[in-house]
């Protein structure tokens, strides 16, 4: 390290957040940060921080809990965990679409609870893939991971949405690039993968799931933020869509006294997309790499351009 060899750290040695205050009075004064997402780097901290900041480090893809303007406006550089977590988030999405599309909570909890009875015909019936439409909601790395593995359930067709076409991604996925109203119409899987920013938030509501069809399954891995929880409470309780599988709500964790709670098709995980052990080593490993390059003025593996 230039000028230096050795650094002194303090570890917040717990799986739950740190409380604000505790983080408010510990930043004082360091010339690093290493955060997860239940952090919401603000002024209020990067003042309580002082001059000293010059790097950010979040051990998480998505970076909507960071002022990036604040940080910009200080100098002080950025670096997150993308590429290692697009597997697990991706095979989770599969999970969470087939629990939703083939109703698997629902079914365990019936035969868990006296529920089995004589096979029926059209008892527990949901909806396959083979054959159907599948909507991308903003085309990025995990996106084309999640159509490779579903491209093996016989999908006839992908098609996406995003700020413009990605065409060399797309083309990854013989994946046809659509209107916001299309993807709506046409889907019968609608698989969000967006980013949060100002311009997504709540962009998934009543506009939207007004044009989905009534067989057609809602799934979110991305962000809570970027659904309209009412809309999409209403679009479920009245079968305007058929089903939703959330990995992600507002707030986290959802009370359990939710209203999307008591809704048998809607499948709620509680924000686990990249946690297999695998990946939540490799974020840990990537985030303490970009930090430990950041406080040497050297180019992080992954730096977010401000
Ligand atoms: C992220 O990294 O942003 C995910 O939501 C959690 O791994």
């Amino acid at each position: 390290m230039s000028g230096w060899s050795q650094l002194q750290f303090e570890l917040w040695d717990s799986d739950d957040p740190i409380p604000r205050q505790e983080l408010l009075k510990k930043v004082k004064g360091c010339d690093g940060l290493l955060c997860v997402l239940t952090e919401k780097i603000d002024a209020e901290v990067l003042n309580a921080a002082g001059p000293n900041l010059k790097v950010l480090s979040t051990m998480s893809v998505g970076f909507d809990h960071l002022s990036l303007g604040e940080l910009k406006k200080r100098g002080i550089r950025v670096g997150y965990t993308p590429e290692v977590l697009t597997d697990a988030v991706a095979e989770l999405t599969i999970a969470l679409l087939l629990a939703t599309s083939r109703r698997l909570i629902e079914a365990t909890h019936e035969a868990k609870t006296g529920g089995w009875g004589t096979w029926r015909t059209l008892w527990l019936c949901g909806y396959e893939l083979a054959d159907s439409t599948v909507g991308i909601f903003g085309l990025g790395r995990i996106g084309v991971a999640i159509a490779e593995r579903l491209k093996p359930f016989k999908v006839k067709k992908f098609i996406y949405t995003d700020v413009a076409p990605r065409p060399e991604l797309a083309a990854a996925i013989q994946a046809e690039y659509v209107s916001m109203d299309e993807l709506a119409r046409q889907s019968d899987f609608l698989a969000v993968c967006c980013a949060l920013t100002p311009e997504t938030q709540g962009i998934c509501n009543k506009n939207l799931f007004s044009k989905m069809k009534n067989t057609s399954i809602f799934i979110n891995t991305s962000r809570g933020g970027v659904v309209n929880q009412e809309d999409l409470y209403e679009a479920l309780s009245t079968g305007q869509i058929a089903g939703a599988g959330l990995d992600v709500t507002v707030p986290e964790p959802l009370p359990t006294n939710h209203p999307l709670f008591t809704l048998k098709n809607c499948v709620i995980l509680p924000h686990i997309a990249s946690a297999s052990y695998t990946t939540r080593n490799a974020m840990s490993a990537l985030a303490a790499n970009n930090l430990l390059a950041g406080l040497r003025g050297e180019p992080m593996p992954k730096e977010l351009q401000l």
